[in-house]
């Protein structure tokens, strides 16, 4: 497996550390947390989700943050920001996506939730032609079927197996890591694909990082962990709401609930959202419709602050990991805890067998 070429092609990744990248999560990890989690010796996406009109200005204000970066500036100068660009692919207007990226090219692209894969074959090929091969192309998939599908179209770099732990969307009907990620590895290798795996959902510290390693993963992402993370952008409400809910498995939801009250349309239909279960969703099973709950929410959006919380209507989208989320910390806090509480969680398991049997 390519693992060493992750590095070649990241040369800001810390050595001999495991490979922690920050996902793109629409207008919350922009580019203050992309940077920060690069410059950290990761990976950040910046979030360009399916709007992409702020593309240009969100990827201006990401080079300046790099030029003025000791930890990057050096990786920035064959003109490639040592950064990745997340797309949400079944709204993103592809040409002006390419557009903002011609004038700021990027270490990665990162598709996810087109309409159908094999819409991202277009993607791939005019991401790569336009940077002659530089830009590599991750694909984040749900299934063992959308794997091979977009391995055999798009022989993507990078594919990112989304469990279903995951917060914000994801395939409704997909399987947890523990299952999918071997899964998916196993039907790859019988068709000859050698493609590093990158492990999403569920992986908020280091014994989950660990976990994922030891399923074969190349390295990990992190979504729900950035919602607290200092250089994220969030209000203030949503990240109390993610320190305070525990127990994930109960307290958050996979539905569609959260885009119809915030009136948002488009999604494919495979797709549901997760987040901490708040009085939309009550009320919506309760059986209220679609246009008072919207009504409703747009009520709560005046409360700034006090808009979310068990009683609130403020959507908290998050994974079943939101227990683990205890603490604000920066980018580099976080990178570097959960690489060092990875190595020594692999440690200890590999402790555990070394000992000479008693005889
Ligand atoms: C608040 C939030 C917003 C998200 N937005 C996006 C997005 O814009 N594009 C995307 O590809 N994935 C998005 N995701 C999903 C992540 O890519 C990733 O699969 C997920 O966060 C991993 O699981 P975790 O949240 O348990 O770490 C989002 C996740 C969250 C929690």
């Amino acid at each position: 497996m390519s693992h060493l070429s992750l590095h070649k092609d990241y040369p800001w990744l810390k050595p001999h550390a495991p490979i922690i990248v920050g996902a793109p999560m629409m207008k919350i990890t922009m580019s203050a947390a992309a940077v920060a989690i690069s410059a950290a010796g990761g990976l950040g996406f910046l979030a360009a989700g399916f709007d992409v009109t702020s593309l240009p200005s969100d990827l201006s204000s990401a080079a300046k943050l790099i030029s003025s970066n000791p930890a990057l500036t050096s990786h920035a100068t064959n003109g490639i920001l040592p950064i990745g660009v997340g797309f949400q692919n079944w709204g993103a207007d592809m040409s002006k996506s390419l557009g903002a990226l011609r004038d700021f090219p990027v270490a990665a692209v990162w598709f996810f939730a087109p309409k159908q894969i094999s819409d991202l074959e277009a993607w791939t090929r005019a991401a790569r032609e336009m940077s002659r091969g530089r830009t590599k192309v991750w694909i984040q998939i749900g299934t063992v079927a959308e794997a091979l599908e977009a391995a055999r179209c798009c022989r993507p770099d990078v594919l990112v197996v989304q469990g279903a732990d995951s917060g914000g969307h994801g395939l409704l009907q997909r399987a947890g890591l523990v299952t999918l990620l071997p899964e998916v590895a196993d039907a790859l290798g019988r068709e000859g694909f050698q493609i590093p795996l990158f492990a999403a959902g569920g992986v908020v510290e280091g014994r989950g990082a660990a976990a994922a390693l030891s399923l074969g993963a190349a390295g990990v992402v992190l979504g729900t962990r950035l919602l607290a993370c200092k250089e994220s952008v969030i209000a203030k409400g949503y990240q109390d709401e993610v320190l305070r809910v525990s127990d994930g498995g109960t307290s958050t939801v996979s539905t569609t609930v959260y885009d119809a009250v915030r009136g948002i349309t488009g999604w494919p239909e495979a797709y549901t959202g997760r987040g901490v279960a708040n009085k939309s969703h009550t009320d919506a099973l309760n059986g209220m419709s679609d246009a008072e709950n919207q009504e409703l929410y747009k009520a709560a959006m005046k409360l700034g602050d006090k808009g979310w919380g068990p009683e609130g209507r403020m959507t908290t989208y998050a994974g079943t990991g939101v227990g683990l989320v205890r603490e604000v910390k920066t980018a580099a806090e976080i990178v570097s805890e959960v690489q060092r509480d990875c190595i020594s969680g692999l440690r200890r398991a590999k402790e555990r067998f070394d000992a000479k049997p008693r005889l």
